[in-house]
This record gives structure tokens, C-alpha cells and sequence, in this order.
């Protein structure tokens, strides 16, 4: 598998520019962002009502195929299908026939004879949701739900969602990104989504061994030291230490990282006033955030969380209606030729 296509969009856009799968932001544009950021919008009304669903996805079938361990991405998803009233399935991959040593593609084809219309996956390698986008059968889309470390593409989205809705646009702000980003899919997504949207800086505060080789060429700028980091910020982003990724020994030790890089109340106060605090999640209190930031006043940690099943809505409305409408141009094309 590979994440390295350097044209993914002939693979998640239709021929006329419309989402049919949701696989990375690379190459997707400006008004395609901002399009998904407004349809999100969009559903945030839906989440307030008492009976909190639209028609728009009735009588499809969204199948959750998460090969990694997820508590808000998951769950948000399950909520966004549910909430445009699709049928969910959740495969438990630990007790699904992938633990028998059945293969991913045979995984999906059963599935596909089961008549799925998504899938959204999550998965340690990188590509892994590109693999499948190329081999599905026309009509299914395919969901990225976090691959590896190349790509958490809804992730980025819902975060890009708060900060708009925080501070109406992303013309002349200063955003930084801080920790553990040579193993962040997040982080990449990030990057990619903040520059393209029109962010003044995207600045990496990060020790030299957590930092990829190539950061620079992401866009965006690096420092290494905290406190000139988060001068003039109007925006921090967080990122936990993944453990589970790091080979070797990165870090003299977590409590080390916390002092030079844990964003307490005392290294806050070194950026604007108004900065506001966001994490992904899952947060490590004491390793990469104060409990007094994370739960203070400029935290919208839990606000990214509540955006991310409008996030998901809006990803998953859109990418059926671009399978509806390739699938109509070539039964139109099939009838006239
Ligand atoms: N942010 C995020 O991807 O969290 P989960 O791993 O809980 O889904």
C-alpha cells in the first residue's frame, strides 16, 4: 500500500469536482473545504433539535471498519450515519474473521456482497483507505477514518470548523501545532487544511526527534523553543506523544517533554489573550497538557468533539451524493452512446 499517489483527487473527486470518496486533503481546494465546512454548519442545528435526524442517507448502509483502537472518531461517525438515518453496522474487528487471518480485501468483498453503500476505516498502515477506494466496487465511498501516520482528514476538518467558528475565518491567524508530529496524521491534515484555507503562520513547537525530516516542506514554520513559540498565537493545537508509534527511545523522559513542552497556565499566558486551546484528543494530562488548561476558559477541546459528528454529516451527505451523480452521468452516457 502506499500514500504516496501525487494525484489522489482521481480517486475521491468526480469528473465535474464532487466528493465521492473522503481519502486526504491533499489536493483538494479552497472552495471545496469551505464547502464542507458549510455544510457542516449546516447540520450543527440538527445536533440541537430533540429528534436530531435527516433523511439524506435513508436506506444506505455505512459500515465502521475501524482496525485501530477509537473512542471520539468512532463514535462521531456512528452518530453522523445514525443521525442522517442510515443503517450502521460496526464490525468488531477483534472478533470478525480478520482474527481467522482473513485478508482486508476479502473482509470487504463479503461486505460488499452484503450491499454496503461507505466504509469508513481506520487503520495503522498508511494508504490503507486509498488501497480500498481503488479496488471497491463503483458506487461504495470510502471514508478515511485515520491511516497510519499519513492522513486523519475529518479530524482536521471538525478542528477547522472550531477555529472558524471561533474566530470567524482563518485570514491573519497564527496557529501553532506543538509535540509529537513526526508520528501525527492529524498534524499532516493539519497543515495541509490551514495553509490552504488561508492561515497568516502555521508554526511546529517540537523537540528536534519529533519532528519529521522534511517538516518544512509541509508548510509551515519551527521552533524549538516553548516560551518564543507561543508569542502572538491565536491559536494552540496540542498533540499527544504516540507512544504506540515511536521506536526507539525519542524523548529523555515524559516528565523532561512536559517541562520544556507541556502547555501549562504559565506558558499560555505568553500568547494572545484570546488564544484558544484545542487537542484532538485522547488528551494525557500531566504528559502534554495542564488539567487547568485543558478544563480553562480558552480550552474548545470538547467543542471539537461536538463539531466532529457535523464534520462527519457533512463528509458522508456529500460523498453518496457524488456516487448518486457519477452513477447517473454513466448511465446517461451508457443510454446516449
Ligand atoms: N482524535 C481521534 O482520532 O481520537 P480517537 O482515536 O479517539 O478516535
Amino acid at each position: 500500500m502506499t500514500a504516496n499517489d501525487p494525484s489522489p483527487n482521481h480517486l475521491q473527486l468526480t469528473r465535474d469536482g464532487q466528493l465521492r470518496h473522503f481519502l486526504t486533503l491533499d489536493g483538494l481546494e479552497r472552495g471545496l473545504l469551505t464547502d464542507i465546512l458549510d455544510t457542516a454548519d449546516s447540520f450543527i442545528e440538527v445536533g440541537e433539535r430533540t429528534i436530531k435526524k435527516v433523511p439524506l442517507l435513508r436506506g444506505r448502509t455505512v459500515v465502521n471498519l475501524f482496525f485501530e483502537s477509537s473512542t471520539r472518531t468512532r463514535s462521531t461517525f456512528e452518530l453522523a450515519a445514525k443521525r442522517l438515518s442510515a443503517d450502521v453496522l460496526n464490525l468488531d474487528i477483534s472478533t470478525s474473521a480478520t482474527s481467522k487471518g482473513e485478508s482486508l480485501s476479502d473482509t470487504l468483498l463479503n461486505l460488499e456482497a452484503m450491499a454496503s453503500d461507505m466504509f469508513v476505516v481506520r487503520h495503522s498502515q498508511s494508504g490503507a483507505p486509498h488501497f480500498i477506494a481503488e479496488s471497491v466496487t463503483p458506487g461504495v465511498a470510502i471514508i478515511n477514518a485515520g491511516d497510519g501516520r499519513h492522513a486523519h482528514p475529518t479530524q482536521a476538518m471538525l478542528d477547522m470548523l472550531t477555529i472558524r467558528q471561533h474566530k470567524g475565518g482563518f485570514g491573519g491567524l497564527k496557529v501553532a501545532i506543538v509535540g509529537d508530529v513526526l508520528h501525527s496524521r492529524v498534524a499532516r491534515s493539519q497543515i495541509r487544511a490551514l495553509n490552504e484555507l488561508g492561515a497568516e503562520e502555521v508554526r511546529i513547537i517540537a523537540p528536534g526527534t519529533l519532528l519529521p525530516r522534511d517538516v518544512e516542506s509541509l508548510g509551515c514554520t519551527v521552533e524549538y523553543d516553548m516560551a518564543r513559540g507561543m508569542k502572538d498565537l491565536d491559536v494552540v493545537i496540542m498533540l499527544r506523544l504516540q507512544k504506540e508509534r515511536m521506536e526507539g527511545a525519542l524523548l529523555p523522559s515524559e516528565r523532561e517533554f512536559y517541562r520544556l513542552y507541556g502547555l501549562n497556565q504559565e506558558k499560555l499566558a505568553l500568547a494572545h489573550p484570546e488564544c484558544i486551546v484545542m487537542h484532538p484528543g485522547p488528551i494525557n494530562r500531566g504528559v502534554e497538557i495542564e488539567s487547568a488548561v485543558a478544563d480553562g476558559p480558552q480550552s474548545v477541546i470538547l467543542n471539537q468533539v461536538t463539531n466532529g459528528i457535523a464534520i462527519r454529516m457533512a463528509v458522508m451527505s456529500m460523498a453518496m451524493g457524488g456516487q448518486v451523480a457519477e452513477r447517473q452521468q454513466k448511465q446517461s452516457e451508457r443510454g446516449t452512446a
